[in-house]
C-alpha cells in the first residue's frame, strides 16, 4: 500500500536510526558524524527515497534503513566538501574541518564511506549497491571537474550543467532511482523517479548557487560569498558574465585574478543582481523543475507523486 499518510512518524524514525542505531568502530568517527546529523540539514534525499517508494505503491517504513544511507552518504560528502571549499560552517555549526581539522575529516568521511558500503552491500541486491558506487564516483568526478573549472571566466553552461550533475544531481536521482527499485517499481517507474531525481537536483545545485548571493548566512547555517571567494564559476555568475556587461566582467577579473579585496565581492553581487542575472538564474530553476515534474508522467496519481512535485515547485518559488 502507498503510504505517505504518516510522514511525521516515518521520518521521526529514520531520524531514531541516527540518534540509537548509528554507530561506527570508531567513537571520534561517530561523534563528529553525530554531531553533523544533530546540527540539522533538510534530510531531502532519504525524503526522496521514501517518496520514491512510496510513489512505487509500497510502505516507505520498509525502506528506513536505505533512506538513512543516502543522508549519511550525502553528510560524508559534505565533511569533504568543507574541506576542499574551505568553508567554516555548515548547518549552522562550525564545519567538521574547524573542530577536527582537516586530516581528521578527510579520514572521517573515507571511514563513514566505507561504513555505508559495507553495510549497503551486505543488506542490498544489486543493482543498489552498484549505483551507489557508481553515484560516488560521479560526485568526485564533478567536484575534480569544478576545482578544474575555477575562474574560468568563459565556461560555458553544459559544462557547469556537467558539474552539477555529477557532484549534486547524481545522489538525488540515486536516493529517487534506489528507491523505486527497492519497492519494485517497474522500469518505466525507476527510470522516471531517476530521471526526476536529476532534474531537480541541477535545480537544487543553481538554487544553491543563488543563494550564495541572495541569503543571509544564519538562514542557511553556511557561509554567504563563498563561491566567489573560491571563484566558482556558479549560474548567476556565468549568466551575469553572458550578458556582456564590461563593468561586470572587469571586477570579476580583478578579483579572480587575486588582485581585489574583500569590497569586491560586495560589489560582484550587486552586479550580478544589476544586470538581471538574479531573475536569469530563477527562470533555469523554474526550466529544470517543470522538467523534474514532467518527468514523473509515467507515475500513477498518488500522495507521494503530489509531493514530489512540490519540492520541485519550492525550487521555483522564491
Ligand atoms: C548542500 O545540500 C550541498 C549541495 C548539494 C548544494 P543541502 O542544502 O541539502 O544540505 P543540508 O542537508 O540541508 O544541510
Ligand atoms: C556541494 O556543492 C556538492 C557536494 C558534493 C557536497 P557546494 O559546494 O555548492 O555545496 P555547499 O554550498 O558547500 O553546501
Ligand atoms: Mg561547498
Ligand atoms: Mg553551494
Amino acid at each position: 500500500m502507498e503510504t505517505v499518510r504518516d510522514d511525521a512518524g516515518v521520518y521521526a524514525r529514520v531520524e531514531r536510526f541516527f540518534d540509537e542505531t548509528f554507530s561506527t568502530d570508531n567513537p571520534l568517527i561517530t561523534e563528529a558524524v553525530k554531531r553533523m546529523l544533530a546540527a540539522g540539514g533538510k534530510r531531502l534525499r532519504p525524503r526522496m527515497t521514501l517518496l520514491a517508494a512510496s510513489a512505487c505503491g509500497d510502505d516507505a517504513d520498509e525502506h528506513l534503513y536505505l533512506a538513512a544511507y543516502m543522508e549519511l552518504i550525502h553528510v560524508a560528502t559534505l565533511i569533504h566538501d568543507d574541506v576542499v571549499d574551505n568553508a567554516s560552517t555548515r548547518r549552522g555549526v562550525n564545519a567538521t574541518a574547524i573542530d577536527y581539522g582537516n586530516r581528521v575529516s578527510v579520514l572521517a568521511g573515507d571511514y563513514l564511506f566505507a561504513w555505508i558500503f559495507k553495510n549497503v552491500t551486505a543488506n542490498y541486491d544489486a543493482p543498489i549497491p552498484h549505483i551507489l558506487s557508481a553515484t560516488l564516483a560521479d560526485i568526485c568526478d564533478g567536484e575534480v571537474l569544478q576545482l578544474r573549472s575555477l575562474g574560468v571566466l568563459d565556461l560555458p553552461v553544459e559544462t557547469y550543467v556537467d558539474v552539477a550533475r555529477k557532484k549534486t544531481a547524481s545522489l538525488f536521482a540515486a536516493s529517487a532511482e534506489c528507491g523505486a527499485i527497492a519497492a519494485g517499481g517497474s522500469p518505466d517507474q525507476v527510470e522516471a523517479l531517476r530521471e526526476y531525481g536529476d532534474l531537480y537536483g541541477i535545480a537544487f545545485q543553481m538554487k544553491d548557487d543563488l543563494l550564495d548571493v541572495t541569503a543571509d548566512a544564519a538562514a542557511i547555517g553556511k557561509p554567504v560569498g563563498n563561491d566567489l571567494h573560491e571563484r566558482k564559476m556558479t549560474i548567476p555568475l556565468i549568466l551575469a558574465l553572458g550578458t556582456g556587461d564590461a563593468a561586470l566582467r572587469a571586477r570579476v577579473e580583478t578579483y579572480y585574478d587575486g588582485r581585489g579585496g574583500d569590497a569586491d565581492v560586495a560589489a560582484i553581487v550587486a552586479d550580478i543582481a544589476r544586470v538581471g542575472a538574479l531573475d536569469l538564474t530563477r527562470g533555469r530553476i523554474a526550466d529544470y523543475a517543470a522538467r523534474a515534474k514532467a518527468a514523473l508522467a509515467p507515475m500513477g496519481a498518488s500522495g507521494a507523486k503530489t509531493e514530489l512535485e512540490r519540492l520541485a515547485d519550492a525550487l521555483a518559488a522564491d
